[in-house]
């Protein structure tokens, strides 16, 4: 297939290009490189041994859009399937900056799905979250679940499951798969690619990896007093690669099956606290992490973890990385790239 990738420069956009080369699937990334570098593609490349046509501009921007699918089709690349990426993801910036939050991730996928029913394109893979849970919800999540959220990016993923959703009723030839991500970490087995976030890492895994390297003193566990097996936090983390072969997974599906919309968790099914994560990653890097407890981090959940069983099923597809993989690509990731990517 023709696919157009949307923030396939980002850290999960980025490793899901390879996956869709390897399999033979044709890829035109459009990135602006808002939060991803531009070493990116170079990289990629090298990983892929072929060219990657990269669209630098920003995908809510509809005009670009459309002039881009159109000069493909004209081209004969006619786009046949979009993995739209593209979206900020900080959660306390959200709250910072809501509106800027709504404006970018509702408005790139209005653009991407007004593009897609202009130019008759079914197939839509959507990056979701396993934040449209909220805050109460059981573990293992399955994805009938109701689905709610406590800050403005966990609401653009809610609200644009919305209008995926009401796209598909209204054009019931669109094929759209809404994956709900547990944590990804990990990096390409390679080193070469990985995430790089801009500023302080929000997130544990990259928190922990910095720290390890030395740009980072100690880490700060957000609570220990959590209902969980050592009162801190527990989350499934899901290696990036298990995640970008999801990816995959799901989009062959779709266009293989009459169904105009599609939910998948994507997670390991398996729990691990924030203490467990720190032991495993000092055994993978041989290196101390020095950590103090603090408060909890308001918002947090004790307990998030999948249940996976609907995509085992129907995609055939399962995690296979563990924790110690997840932790040792992320080690070769980080030492082999201590300050990130080159500027
Ligand atoms: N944690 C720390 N210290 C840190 C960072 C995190 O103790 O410096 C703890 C958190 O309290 C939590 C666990 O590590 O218990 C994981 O935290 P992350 O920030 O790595 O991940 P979250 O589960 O909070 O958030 C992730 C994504 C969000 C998404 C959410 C739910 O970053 O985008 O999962 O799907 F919304």
């Amino acid at each position: 297939m023709h696919v157009l990738v949307t923030g396939g420069a980002g850290y999960i956009g980025s490793h899901t290009v390879l996956h869709l080369l390897a399999a033979g699937h044709e890829v035109v990334v459009v990135d602006d490189f808002s939060n991803a570098r531009p070493t990116v593609v170079s990289r990629l490349e090298e990983l892929a041994g072929q060219a990657i046509p990269v669209h630098s501009f920003d995908v809510a921007d509809i005009d670009k859009l459309d002039s881009l699918v159109t000069e493909l089709a004209a081209e004969g690349r006619p786009v046949e399937a979009v993995i739209h990426f593209a979206a900020f993801k900080a959660v306390g910036e959200s709250v910072a900056e809501p509106l800027a939050y709504y404006r970018n991730n509702l408005g790139a996928t209005l653009a991407v799905a007004e593009v897609m029913v202009r130019h008759a394109i079914p197939h839509l893979v959507f990056s979701s979250s396993a934040t449209v849970y909220g805050a109460d919800a059981p573990v293992p999540m399955t994805e009938d679940l109701p689905t709610s959220a406590t800050n403005p990016y966990g609401w653009t993923k809610v609200m644009n499951e919305q209008v995926l959703r009401d796209a598909a009723v209204a054009h019931p030839w669109l094929r759209v798969a809404l994956l709900r991500y547990f944590n990804p970490v990990g990096a390409h087995p390679s080193g070469r690619i990985g995430e790089d976030p801009s500023e302080v890492p929000n997130n544990l895994m990259p928190y922990i990896a910095q720290v390890a390297v030395g740009r980072r003193e100690q880490l700060s566990v957000f609570g220990d007093d959590y209902d969980t097996v050592d009162g801190t936090g527990v989350r499934d983390y899901i290696h990036v690669e298990d995640l970008a072969a999801g990816h995959l997974a799901a989009l062959e599906w779709i266009a293989g099956h009459d169904r105009a919309l599609s939910v998948w968790n994507l997670g390991t099914g398996r729990g691990t606290s924030v203490l467990e994560l720190v032991a495993a990653f000092e055994a993978a890097s041989g290196r101390e992490i020095p950590y103090q407890i603090v408060e909890r981090r308001p918002g947090d959940i004790a307990s998030s973890y999948a249940d996976p069983t609907r995509a085992q099923t129907e995609l055939g597809w399962r995690t296979v990385r563990s924790v110690e993989d997840m932790c040792a690509d992320t080690w070769r990731w980080q030492q082999a790239n201590p300050e990130g990517y080159p500027a």
